[in-house]
């Protein structure tokens, strides 16, 4: 009945130490280690490389160990178990601190302050806008986007959502489906993109989405911040948004190549915020702690929680 833990990108001898401690009567291997496959019932996956899954006759389950599961559909090996994915309230406490600093930051204009520390200015500007006057649209409001959403809220802002199916939160608008996209829109001074990375959502944030963002607010012009996936969005179009002034500024935490390639013109970019992909991410205790127990659950016949729906991909 053993674990694999099967990483790339995060420290794998930090997650395997933190799995024996919290399942101490159940081995723990990582890819790469000498194992009996035949042994492995359960397998903790991020990232791992495509195929090395495939011959693990008695899997029993597939566990993220992040929110998204994209990094799993692109391996046309994986084995054919049920797929649990992270819901955690450290990881969505650290997305929504995410999407609030950042829309305050934009609210309080620190980039420009910023850059006028840089020439030792002192320029005050007496005509900011309030956050009741700023309309945050969140495009995707599942576990990370209707928490956000609400913390909006209580800093002030007008915030609206944007999902698949209806859905209904107290003083939230929201809009759902390809019909109630554009007035989604048109009313969002920050596009803030908590979505999966889905067929439908591939590369989404193009152009002409960009150019339906209500362009006569009170902060001057749109922005987005983008926690989601960076292949929801198209680098070059979001660039050419910065550079015409449909955008006036984006926060950007993934990429369609991570980590961003050096030549990207997005690092030069004055009205670029970048940050490495850790918006909200996973304290191997939290989420080691979230995994153990589940098996232990499933193993005294309790059915898995935080399924993903292979079918829609997330
Ligand atoms: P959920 O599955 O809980 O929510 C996804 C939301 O997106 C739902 O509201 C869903 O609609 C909506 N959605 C999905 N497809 C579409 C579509 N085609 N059109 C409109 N809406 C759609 O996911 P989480 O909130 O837990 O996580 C969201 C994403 O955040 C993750 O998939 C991951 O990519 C990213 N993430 C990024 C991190 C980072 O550090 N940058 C950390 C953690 C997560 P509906 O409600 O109708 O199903
Ligand atoms: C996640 C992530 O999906 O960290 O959890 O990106």
């Amino acid at each position: 009945m053993s674990l694999l833990v099967a990483l790339t990108a995060w420290d794998v001898p930090t997650w395997v130490e933190r799995f024996r401690r919290l399942m101490p009567d159940r081995e723990v291997h990582a890819l790469g280690d000498a194992y009996d496959p035949a042994t492995i019932r359960y397998v903790a996956s991020w990232k791992h490389p495509p195929g090395s899954l495939k011959d693990l006759p008695n899997v029993r389950a597939l566990f993220s160990l992040g929110a998204g599961v994209d990094h799993l559909f692109g391996d046309p090996e994986l084995p054919d178990v049920p797929i649990v994915r992270i819901v955690d309230e450290d990881l969505t406490t650290r997305m929504s601190e995410y999407v609030v600093l950042h829309c305050l930051r934009i609210l309080r204009q620190q980039p420009r302050y910023d850059a006028q520390k840089a020439e030792r200015l002192w320029e005050d500007d007496r005509d900011q806008p309030a956050a009741r006057d700023v309309r945050v649209g969140i495009m995707g409001l599942g576990e990370l986007g209707s928490d956000a959403a609400a913390k909006l809220k209580l800093m002030g802002f007008d915030v609206a959502g944007w999902s698949r199916s209806p859905k209904s939160l107290p003083g939230i608008a929201t809009f759902s489906g390809e019909a109630g996209l554009d007035a989604f829109l048109a009313r969002t001074d920050i596009l803030v993109l908590l979505l999966p990375l889905t067929a439908e959502t591939r590369g989404i944030v193009a152009l002409p989405l960009l150019r339906k963002l209500k362009r006569d607010g009170r902060l001057g012009g749109p922005f987005l911040i983008n926690a989601g996936r960076g292949g929801l969005q198209k680098e070059a179009d979001i660039l050419a948004a910065l550079n015409e002034g449909v955008l006036k500024g984006a926060v950007l935490d993934v990429f369609e190549t991570e980590p961003l390639p050096p030549s990207s013109p997005l690092w030069d970019h004055p009205a670029v915020t970048i940050t490495p992909h850790n918006a909200a991410m996973s304290a191997p205790d939290s989420i080691g702690r979230q995994v153990a127990e589940q098996i232990a659950a499933f193993e005294r016949g309790e059915p898995l929680r935080n399924l993903v729906e292979p079918a829609r991909g997330y």
